[in-house]
């Protein structure tokens, strides 16, 4: 069975094609036959070196994929062959708080992820495709889908007619971007491309902002909302864009910090935040339970995720390095079939 490990310390060139040898199930796992992988932000990290995997020297990445499952353990209650299954990114965080040492827990790091040709996992590790997506947009829901769904209505506490800010055109802002136009919320979202922004507009964005042209955007966002600012920011470049975030946000409201994308650097002013009484409240995914509820939201609202664009396994490099150019909008998918 074919899969992709990582050799450490070669980057993308470093993604090998490998021989696996498939295992007998335990009582209760699900053999299954991935027919579509997405990839993340973070999948760059690791290939990167950038992100940790423990004791896994040569990880099998990515931790987002949909297929079919071929076989089930003698426990299984969930899942019999040929049902269409997704993954969820935690292998175990079912529902309520968050457990400890979550990152262990989670796909394509510690755990070999799902870039192979058939995985084997615990029928707690899937859930049920939804019905109203294919494999390929299926396959964009664990991470980005969910991180999306958590921070807006989880963290964020978002309701109709709140504003929010998204930054930036990758996986998380542009699922936010559908998810909150189904919601009732008005978006405000900045991009490097007026190409982008274009798109965007047509998914509904309310606002659109070039951070390229206006580096004080913070300023256009306070403009655009009459000097309140917005209720929530899904704050996905870290410390690079942390300031200007929390300077875009009201009184009162929230920032959910998602990602890293404009730098880890330290320099963040805590005093907006506190004279503001703002609050800024770190993301990671969420459980299956928030995926369930997300799921069932894109069946009921009929959101379909945004692809940028598909490859095939034998172009997973390509892939990467598609990922890595930042010239996508919304989501880049490898297809097995
Ligand atoms: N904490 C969590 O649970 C969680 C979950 C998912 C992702 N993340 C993190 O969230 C971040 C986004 O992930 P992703 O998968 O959506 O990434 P992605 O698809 O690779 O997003 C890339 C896009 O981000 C935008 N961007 C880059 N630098 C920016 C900046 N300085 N200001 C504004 N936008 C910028 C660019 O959009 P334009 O081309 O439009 O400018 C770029 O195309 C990553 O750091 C990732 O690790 C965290």
């Amino acid at each position: 069975m074919k899969a992709y490990r990582i050799v450490p310390g070669q980057d993308i060139a470093g993604l090998e094609r490998v021989d696996i040898e498939a295992r007998p199930l335990g009582p209760r796992e699900v053999r299954v036959r991935m027919r579509a992988v997405s990839l993340n932000f973070r999948d760059l990290m690791l290939v990167r070196g950038w992100y940790p995997s423990g004791s896994n020297a040569r990880p099998v990445p990515t931790s987002d994929g949909a297929g079919e499952v071929l076989e089930v353990g003698a426990a299984v209650r969930r899942f019999r062959p040929g049902d269409r299954v997704v993954t969820t990114f935690f292998q175990g965080w079912r529902s309520g708080e968050r457990p400890a040492g979550v990152s262990q827990i989670a796909l394509g790091a510690h755990l070999d992820g799902v870039l192979a040709e058939q995985v084997v996992l615990d029928e707690d590790g899937l859930l049920a495709q939804p019905a109203t997506l294919d494999f390929q947009q299926a396959a964009t829901v664990p991470v980005a889908g969910v991180t999306a769904w958590t921070a807006l209505f989880h963290h964020g506490a978002a309701r109709p007619g709140d504003t929010v800010l998204l930054l930036g055109t990758g996986g998380v802002s542009v699922w936010a971007l559908q998810l909150a136009k189904a919601a009732g919320l008005r978006v405000v979202l900045t991009s490097s491309s007026d190409a982008k922004l274009a798109r965007a507009r047509s998914l509904g964005a309310d606002e659109l902002i070039n951070y390229r042209d206006t580096p004080q955007w913070q300023d256009e966002v306070l403009r655009r909302t009459g000097g309140r600012g917005v209720d929530l920011v899904l704050e996905v470049g870290g410390a690079g864009t942390l300031d200007r975030s929390v300077a875009a946000t009201r009184d009162g409201g929230r920032v959910a910090l998602i990602g890293v994308l404009a730098g880890l650097g330290q320099g963040f002013d805590p005093m907006p935040l506190l004279l503001g009484g703002k609050r800024l409240e770190g993301v990671l995914v969420g459980s299956a339970e928030h995926q369930s509820e997300l799921q069932r939201f894109v069946e009921q609202r009929g959101i379909e995720p945004v692809i940028d664009r598909e490859f095939g396994f034998h172009e997973v490099p390509q892939a990467f390095a598609y990922l890595a150019s930042g010239g996508h909008f919304g989501k880049v998918v490898v297809r097995l079939d």
